[in-house]
């Protein structure tokens, strides 16, 4: 399915090309022409949002699929890894393609992003201002993600596509579990390219049917003198940017994403004591252990946030500490602390294995990520203050 939304991405990808202009003053009124005046422009764009969209989902249930069956181990582990590779040009496609039509939604929500980059030390700050091509976004930023988009990051893709498809026939196909390893084989056609077909046609009715449905959204033109509030990030980033609110923002740009990195390239070196390859759960207390994991990351996320929210704030309750302390290190501590003490509780509880256990740190990451998702695109109103859904 991926590989699908890949070539139709590039198809419809394609074709708006001909008729977008990747200037300011053009952007805009180029999307309008594509959906107002141009044949099937209208159903092209909105397949091409639709599609970017579901490919994200897709691309990360897939490494949610590759992790729960242990399929990162070796020798899979470089297809894991370069898997990685692709996930982060998937969300880039998607993030480059954001800026695009040009409209304030999109035009502030790179700003919020890229505007969190100079956090990063030492090459933050030459980081920020290569990718906008000056101190804030515009026309040379715009050229910029235009080039990105439509050249640098699809070659990437195929070339890594290629690749990925080339470790997955060198491991010996996908993974089997060891009780189905005897099972006789059948042949590819037609029983694999039958069922390939199957679901590619499916995906492709359920995109147009979408696409019919719903068109792509476009706000006002964008306007760099005016900030709507509040400006939020893409849907993505937003559990991101929900967690900036509580955490000093070296943590949220080089803590916890290099925290993720390095757990994801050391996950498949790790020594495991179980043959569970190829199956999503080895034993009833594994699921057991996954459902606790998920509602733990729920309360504990939720809690947290209340306790951040309501709490007097840490750097006015102790002004001579750090920052990097009270509002990183401090928190850090107490949100990471008690997720690994309840995990390392609930391993010693069951009595889980080493893989178990990892699946129960993967599942609290998620949920994790989840709530702060939800918290930031519906909970947060002008300001960033929390308000219910209904009031936005
Ligand atoms: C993995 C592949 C890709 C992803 C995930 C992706 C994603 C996106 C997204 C999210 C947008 C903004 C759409 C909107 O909401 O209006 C966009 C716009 C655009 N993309 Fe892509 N894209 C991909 C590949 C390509 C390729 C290969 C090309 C051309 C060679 C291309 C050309 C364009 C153009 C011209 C626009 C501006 C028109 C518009 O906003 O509708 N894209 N893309
Ligand atoms: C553009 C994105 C991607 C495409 C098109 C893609 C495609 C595929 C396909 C077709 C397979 C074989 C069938 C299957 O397992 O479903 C596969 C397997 C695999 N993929 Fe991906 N993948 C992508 C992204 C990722 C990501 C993000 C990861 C992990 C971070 C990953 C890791 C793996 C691994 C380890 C396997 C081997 C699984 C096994 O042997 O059971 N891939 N990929």
């Amino acid at each position: 399915m991926a590989a699908l939304l890949i070539v139709i991405q590039i198809f419809t990808g394609l074709l708006l090309k001909f008729h977008y202009v990747p200037s300011p003053e053009g952007a805009y009124n180029s999307i309008h022409n594509i959906d107002e005046s141009l044949l099937f422009g209208r159903l092209a764009r909105n397949i091409h949002h639709w599609s970017a969209i579901l490919l994200l989902w897709i691309t990360f249930l897939h490494m949610l699929r590759v992790l729960f069956t242990g399929a990162y181990r070796k020798p899979r582990h470089a297809t894991w890894i370069f898997g990685m590779i692709l996930l982060i040009l998937v969300i880039l496609s998607n993030f480059t393609g954001y800026l695009l039509p040009w409209d304030q939604l999109s035009y502030w929500a790179v700003t919020v992003v890229t505007s969190l980059l100079q956090y990063i030390p030492v090459i933050g700050g030459y980081l920020k201002d290569s990718l906008l091509g000056g101190q804030e976004v515009g026309s040379a930023t715009l050229s910029n993600f235009f080039n990105l988009h439509t050249g640098v990051i699809p070659l990437a893709i195929i070339i890594l596509m290629g690749y990925h498809f080339w470790r997955i026939r060198r491991a010996g196909g996908v993974i089997v579990p060891e009780s189905e390893k005897e099972n006789p084989m059948v042949d590819t056609h037609p029983n694999l390219v039958y069922r390939e077909f199957v679901v590619a046609v499916a995906l492709i009715a359920f995109l147009l049917v979408i696409s019919v449905l719903f068109d792509a959204p476009i706000r006002e033109r964008a306007n760099p003198s005016f900030s709507p509030n509040p400006a939020k990030a893409p849907w993505y980033f937003m559990g991101l940017q929900e967690l900036l609110l509580h955490f000093h923002p070296f943590f949220v740009i080089v803590v916890f994403p290099l925290t993720l990195i390095i757990g994801s390239i050391w996950l498949p070196y790790i020594k495991m004591n179980d043959s569970n390859a190829g199956i999503w759960f080895l034993s009833d207390k594994g699921k057991k252990a996954g459902i606790f994991a998920a509602t733990a990351g729920f309360f504990f996320s939720v809690l947290f946030l209340l306790l951040s929210e309501f709490l007097p704030d840490s750097e006015k309750v102790l002004p001579s500490v750090p920052a990097l302390i009270t509002t990183g290190l401090i928190p850090f501590i107490l949100l990471i602390g008690t997720k690994y003490l309840f995990l390392r509780f609930l391993q010693v509880r069951l009595s889980l294995n080493r893989s178990e256990f990892i699946q129960t740190i993967l599942i609290i990451l998620v949920t994790s990520y989840t709530v702060l998702s939800i918290i930031g695109i519906l909970f947060r109103g002008k300001g960033m203050n929390l308000i219910w859904p209904w009031q936005i």
